[in-house]
């Protein structure tokens, strides 16, 4: 039904930085194709090839770069599940420069506010440097899109990394319905004029050039119009209710969308029930121990997601009410992400030492707390959140986390929620979850407690309420939608 609802539509170009697949390069020069990560590559997946939508995408590492040289303008069908997809063989230093340097390190540090002053940001030369590089994918991006796109078509261009393309299509082909979608959250006015002020400008100015700027939240898109106010004087037009609805700014519209990404459920639940999830989820109950409690967290090792703090509120768990100890084990999933970037690699550090440390101040013969896996298993993920009992889900910032959403609806026995109110799932989440401040070490470690401690017929109650929540709208459903409302505006 929806792919009858998208053929209906004009035809469609996707742009993302991360696309559908991914190349491994063998010593030999062969290639393998393997499946692109993360919450956008699901989301957009979720509509399948026969929409007949091209994806634009950038070629992330060597393999990709030279499946990108040897297919041309399509990869092979094969290796993308029948998808067209165009995967732009940018160079290495600038495809650094720009998703490493700027992306990265600028824009995504300034939407989630992780910036340490006094001793970063420090926008120097080298930055300089990195913005041209910037600039030169974003122009590579909206040239192939340029290109990919027939008379009139809608072109939905993904996130951070992407902010200039729509006004650079905009100039390019004026004929083109344009919509620009942040998966993260937006940073208020206050911390957006950190960066640079003809940067500042540029980005907005970038998005602006769309007909449409899709956020998972309202908060986040009442940001993005603040920013646009502070940094253009834009004017803001606001519903009846106060939230900024679109942007008028140099004689153009862009109107406002929220479209809260939800949880694909009927994929999960199938996911979740296969022999290869129940093998993982014997082995995590041996593991855990019978009768234990778990507390489970599963994110890529990644500055926002807070995971040390969440180490330490386990911790002050363990000191606080030490009827625990012994009788439950936090199964804390961290797996590599930006693993070029030096924050990364220490936080990584950070997150082994803290939980060592746990590890070595409670931990008996037949019990050790934290039990850390640092490596990435999509099955064994399904397996840890159909057996948590709670999960805990506290980044500093997020733009929505999906991982808040998946466990209720996989759950076996219902899984109490400890939530960060800073992720955008909390606007969905909020009144069934234990909503905390994510830097509260104090707060968290109480909030885990009252998980633990809650009554097992309220947390199914509660599981099943933030199941419905989860998949209101799934991956398909979100995608039509961001493309109904591009074809209104
Ligand atoms: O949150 C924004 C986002 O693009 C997600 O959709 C995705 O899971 C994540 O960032 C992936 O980041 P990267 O492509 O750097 O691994």
């Amino acid at each position: 039904m929806v792919v009858d609802e998208i053929h209906r539509s004009a035809p469609i170009v996707l742009a993302s930085n991360r696309g559908p697949v991914s190349y491994r390069l063998g010593e030999d020069g062969s290639l393998t194709a393997g499946r692109g990560g993360g919450g956008l590559v699901s989301g957009l997946s979720a509509i399948g090839p026969e929409a007949g939508a091209v994806w634009v995408c950038a070629a992330l590492g060597e393999g990709d770069r030279v499946a990108a040289r040897r297919a041309g303008r399509r990869l092979d069908a094969a290796d993308t599940g029948g998808q067209p997809v165009r995967m732009l063989d940018v160079p290495a230093e600038t495809f650094a420069a720009a998703y490493n340097g700027i992306a990265n390190s600028v824009l995504w540090f300034a939407h989630h506010m992780l910036w340490q002053t006094p001793l970063e940001p420090s926008f120097d030369a080298e930055f300089r440097a990195q913005w041209a590089a910037y600039e030169a994918y974003n122009a590579a991006f909206a040239e192939a899109v340029a290109e990919e796109a027939a008379e009139g078509g809608c072109v939905l261009v993904q996130d951070y990394h992407l902010t200039l393309v729509p006004g650079m299509l905009r100039v390019l082909r004026p004929d083109l319905r344009i919509g620009h979608f942040s998966h993260t959250p937006w940073a208020p006015p206050d911390y957006y004029r950190l960066l640079p002020d003809d940067i500042a400008e540029q980005v907005l100015r970038g998005v602006l050039g769309g007909d449409r700027a899709g956020f998972l939240t309202h908060r986040w898109a009442d940001a993005f119009a603040a920013c646009c106010a502070a940094t253009l004087g834009a004017e803001v037009v606001r519903t009846a209710d106060g939230s900024a609805e679109a942007v008028r700014f140099e004689g153009r519209t862009t109107r406002l969308g929220v479209h809260g990404l939800g949880a694909d459920a009927d994929f999960l639940r199938e996911r979740s029930r296969r022999a290869d999830v129940d093998a993982w989820r014997a082995r995590l109950r041996e593991q855990v121990g019978p009768g234990r409690r778990t507390i489970v967290r599963v994110d890529r090792t990644e500055l926002s997601k807070n995971i040390v703090r969440g180490l330490r509120a386990f911790r002050r768990l363990l000191e606080e009410r030490p009827q625990w100890r012994g009788r439950v084990v936090h199964v804390a999933f961290a797996y590599p992400s930006r693993q070029d970037l030096a924050v990364y690699r220490d936080y990584m550090a950070e997150v082994g030492r803290t939980a060592q440390e746990i590890n070595a101040a409670f931990g008996t013969e037949d019990w050790q707390p934290v039990a850390l896996h640092l490596d990435d298993d999509f099955p064994r993920s399904l397996a840890a959140y159909r057996l948590a009992d709670v999960a805990l889900v506290n980044p500093i910032r997020d733009g929505m986390n999906l991982v808040a959403k998946e466990v209720p609806v996989v759950s076996d026995d219902g899984c109490a929620l400890v939530l960060s109110r800073e992720a955008g799932a909390a606007a969905e989440l909020g009144e069934d979850a234990l909503l905390v401040n994510p830097y509260d070490v104090e707060a968290t470690a109480r909030a885990l407690h009252e998980a633990l401690s809650m009554d097992p017929a309220e947390r199914e109650r509660r599981t099943k309420r933030l199941a419905a929540a989860a998949t209101a709208l799934p991956p398909a459903r979100w995608f039509v939608d961001q493309l109904a409302a591009l074809q209104e505006s």
